[in-house]
């Protein structure tokens, strides 16, 4: 009897712990800049022995909370939502809650009370606004007609990144928003959205800077704008976010003027928090803050040189 205790003690004592799993609610695949979020999620969660649970929203928001409700189905150790719109989040996130499963808010922000959420490791988008209004402001001399290429409705980076550029140009009485509109994030509907700008500016009459609430719109918009015959970069100044090697690329080129960087290699940052909380750790702060900065051409060979793709 003692011998086969010693063995289900040492089998015990052996056995290989059950892996995490998390759940991870992504937009879709967008943008690069997304693309290389994803992956690198997908990548530091491998490399820490966690199972992960992947579900591409393609931007849809009824798909995004359908794939909450599947992983709380799946009694998930834990869900990272990375949310489509702010809006819509209470109902699922209190049912996540009441299975007892911790939610961790990653990239975009919810509308929604933060007791019903762990934390929240993201980038200040108000803040990546107010630096591009304020570099465009210093390269004006606050004088600056502008056009402006906006995120997905309702997403947290399109309403905070328009705010806070306003907040910023709002400083300077010779610097206005002729005209805005909406390309998605992606780089077909920033071609398309600047056709039309094209249209209604007869050729951008009047118009000194493209602002751009992503580089992938702004890419497409550099295209349409050189294909009307114009000069990005040159004739009007350009504008954006997220720092993806592409807009390093037209810098160089000399057709896009500045991005403000959202890091995509957030994942580490992102499965501590997580791992800390499942670890039982309860003080963490409520938002994780990844910092933004600013970078124009001279910053391009080294930023390039980061990427390998
Ligand atoms: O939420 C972050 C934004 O979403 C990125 O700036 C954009 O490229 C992506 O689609």
């Amino acid at each position: 009897m003692r011998h086969v205790c010693l063995i289900l003690l040492a089998l015990l004592v052996t056995a290989p712990s059950r892996a995490q799993t998390v759940g991870f609610a992504q937009v879709g695949s967008e943008s690069s800049w997304r693309t290389a979020f994803s992956a690198d999620m997908k990548g530091e969660a491998s490399r820490r022995g966690l199972h992960l649970l992947f579900a591409d929203a393609d931007n849809d928001v009824e798909r995004q909370r359908a794939a909450v409700r599947g992983f709380i189905a799946k009694h998930v150790d834990a869900i990272v939502l990375a949310p489509v719109i702010v809006s819509g989040w209470t109902e699922p996130l209190q049912e996540a809650q009441a299975a007892g499963i911790p939610v961790f808010i990653v990239d975009r922000q919810v509308d929604a009370d933060p007791s019903l959420f762990v934390a929240r490791v993201a980038a200040d988008f108000n803040l990546e606004g107010r630096l591009a209004g304020a570099w465009l402001a210093q390269a004006t001399r606050g004088t600056c007609g502008i056009v402006e290429l906006q995120g997905t409705a309702g997403s947290g980076p399109a309403i905070q990144r328009h705010k806070g550029f306003l907040a910023a140009i709002s400083q300077f009485p010779s610097m206005r928003i002729l005209h805005s509109a909406n390309g998605e994030f992606t780089r077909d509907g920033g071609r398309r959205a600047m056709v039309g700008l094209m249209e209604v500016t007869h050729g951008l009459q009047g118009v000194c800077a493209v602002w751009s609430h992503n580089d992938d719109m702004l890419i497409g918009a550099i295209a349409a704008m050189q294909e009307a015959g114009l000069s990005p970069g040159r004739d009007i100044l350009t504008v954006s976010v997220d720092g993806v090697p592409d807009i390093f690329r037209a810098m160089l080129a000399g057709t896009a003027n500045m991005s403000v960087e959202l890091k995509s290699d957030i994942g580490r940052y992102v499965f501590d928090v997580v791992q800390a909380y499942l670890a039982g750790k309860r003080d963490g702060p409520k938002w994780v803050v990844i910092p933004s900065h600013l970078h124009i051409a001279a910053d391009a060979p080294a930023m390039l040189a980061r990427h390998t793709d």
